[in-house]
């Protein structure tokens, strides 16, 4: 019997993650079908416990349901907790398992597809929504000598590095906080933009010098040129988009799912085309 899978999230219409794991499951013989599924914005666990009683092995989830995803699992792994969101459902006879695997999707487009290693390097991480606490972690287990958060609100800034302060194993890496406008006297090797500002074509108001010669600027959204990675072009950074880090996670929820890692590379070209 066919294995179902599906992306739950409002709007899903939009979503590339049936395509993604088509391809995938193509690519590696294996018999699944997914599908996108819309819940109602006040009918997420409802939704689950369908697919459940549908038969469905597992789930991704999208905005706006991770948080309600992470307190629906019954156990969730340690990344999920770092991220404190869940994008990834593992429906099991004995519950649900919530995982995060945005975080680990970004940090191998960065590393694996865009060449470029994190260890030592000047991250500035811009954002502090849930899409930045998502990635945050994974990119300080890379040993980069330095992150800094900085954020529209420094509220939410300074209350992610309070976070990260109070956890012992990440103070080998230098993290602070930074408003747009004390990142003045400041470089960095990558500049990864985890806020939504794409979605409505917003500037940010960052210093145009903070690319250091050679700067990767990632943008977490994908599918359009946003305006920060116009600016970061024009300071000579070299640009990318969001779509590795989509087709990443979902590789790496397809492995917490069937057990085999299917080649990214590929489907990233194919959805590139
Ligand atoms: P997500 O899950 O995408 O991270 P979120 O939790 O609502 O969504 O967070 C959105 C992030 O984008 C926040 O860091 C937000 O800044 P504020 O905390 O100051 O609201 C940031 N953001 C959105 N639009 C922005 C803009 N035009 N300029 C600067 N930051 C913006």
């Amino acid at each position: 019997m066919t294995d179902l899978y599906a992306v739950i999230g409002n709007p899903i219409h939009h979503s590339k993650s049936p395509l993604i794991h088509h391809a995938f499951a193509q690519q590696t013989q294996q018999d699944m079908d997914y599908r996108a599924v819309l819940a109602p914005l006040d009918g997420f666990a409802a939704t689950v416990q369908d697919l459940i009683t549908l038969g469905l092995r597992g789930a991704n989830v999208t905005v706006p349901f991770k948080l309600q995803a992470y307190q629906l699992a019954q156990q969730v792994t340690e990344r999920a907790q770092d991220a404190g969101a869940v994008n990834t459902l593992i429906f099991q006879q004995d519950g649900i398992i919530g995982d995060n695997t945005d975080g680990v999707g970004l940090v191998r487009d960065i590393v694996q597809n865009m060449g470029v290693q994190l260890e030592g390097k000047r991250i500035l991480l811009i954002g502090a929504g849930g899409a930045s606490e998502g990635v945050l972690h994974p990119l300080l287990a890379c040993h980069p000598r330095l992150l800094i958060i900085t954020n529209r609100s420094m509220d939410k800034a300074v209350n992610m590095v309070k976070k990260i302060e109070a956890r012992d194993e990440m103070m080998l890496v230098s993290v602070d906080a930074y408003a747009f406008d004390e990142l003045h006297q400041h470089q960095f090797d990558i500049v990864i933009n985890a806020t939504s500002s794409g979605l409505q074509d917003e500037r940010l108001p960052l210093p145009p010098q903070i690319f250091a010669p050679n700067c990767l600027a990632y943008d977490m959204m994908y599918g359009k040129l946003t305006p920060f990675m116009q600016m970061a072009q024009q300071q000579g950074a070299h640009i990318t988009d969001g779509l590795g880090m989509l087709v990443e996670q979902a590789a790496e929820a397809f492995y917490l799912w069937r057990g085999v890692r299917p080649q990214t590379s590929p489907v990233i070209a194919m959805l590139r085309s």
